[in-house]
């Protein structure tokens, strides 16, 4: 029985359950919002799905003691509309922040012994104060950190280079904010390393970074909140730790180095973050990276 459970119904948590759904990746899903009418709505409407769906899901609605034998737990309760104003996710912190003050401890008194994985922003920092309040081993609780900023440079790589996306490996790490940065040395694309490639001779990488950076933004003013993508993020983060996927993927993983959750390349599978990957890094990449997370550690540490 793969069993998920989705705290906070809005744009990102109901596309999430709508994937779920209807690839027939959740056997049972429980949903939560504040607000119980929108549950009951959600419930209803992937209910309805049901019926041209070959897969059969179960959908419960407002029960955190369902959580109890939940195995993946997205936590997606934030509200864009705060960070889109100036464009930084931590304007939301303050926000998210009692959200998770409210619900941890509730997630802990179910029961639950799966794995969390936050969607909520500011992602690194919401993550780190869920782990501190749930208590929970750092193993089972990640974030979707720099993983859909890091599809962001693929799309952008790929346009460059009239190439698939898919066909562009690499990590955007630090924060799932404005202090990422593009490791372009891990970059490459259909086996070689992009700083090397003669097509990309003439690149401005600083702009091409600022590109991808901004993507979330130019989808968040269009359509007033970003979903699709952060969505297929998620799920397929959760489907690597039901599947045992030993997915190399950049994630909100806890540093030991930086003492904080950050967006770094990690292996998950289904021991949830199963070790962190040690990329050989520029030196001014390095740099950039130490930066990023002592922004992260220094703002959970001042709500602390
Ligand atoms: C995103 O990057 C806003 O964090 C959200 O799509």
């Amino acid at each position: 029985m793969r069993k998920f459970g989705i705290i906070g119904l809005g744009n990102v948590g109901r596309t999430v359950a709508y994937t779920l759904v209807t690839k027939g990746i959740a056997d049972s899903l429980v949903l939560i919002d504040k607000d119980p009418k929108k549950s009951r709505a959600e419930q209803l409407d992937l209910q309805d799905a049901q019926a041209r769906l070959n897969t059969t899901t179960q959908v419960s609605i407002q029960d955190y003691d369902a959580l109890k034998d939940v195995e993946i737990l997205y936590i997606s309760a934030g509200d864009i509309s705060i960070s889109t104003n100036g464009g930084d996710r931590f304007d939301e912190f303050k926000f998210t922040a009692a959200v998770v003050k409210e619900i941890a401890p509730k997630i802990v008194a179910s029961g639950f012994h799966g794995f969390i994985i936050d969607i909520m922003n500011p992602c690194d920092a919401v993550t780190s104060y869920l782990q501190k309040l749930t208590g929970f081993s750092k193993q089972r609780v990640f974030g979707t950190g720099t993983f859909l900023d890091t599809a962001r440079m693929q799309r952008v790589v790929g346009e460059k280079l009239h190439v698939n996306p898919r066909s562009v490996e690499g990590y955007v790490l630090g924060e799932h904010g404005n202090t990422q940065f593009v490791a372009w040395s891990s970059v490459r694309v259909q086996g070689q390393a992009i700083q090397a490639l003669p097509a990309a001779s003439n690149f401005d990488f600083d702009q091409l970074a600022d590109e991808a950076k901004q993507g979330a933004w130019e989808v968040a003013s269009g359509k007033g909140f970003t979903s699709d993508a952060i969505a297929t993020c998620a799920v397929s983060l959760g489907q690597a730790v039901l599947a045992d996927a030993k997915l190399v993927c950049p994630v909100s993983g806890y540093s030991d180095q930086f003492e904080t959750y950050v967006g770094l390349p990690a292996i998950v599978g289904k021991n949830g973050i199963e070790s962190v990957v040690d990329l050989p890094l520029s030196e001014e990449e390095q740099q950039k990276f130490a930066a990023s997370a002592k922004m992260i550690h220094d703002s959970v540490a001042k709500l602390a």
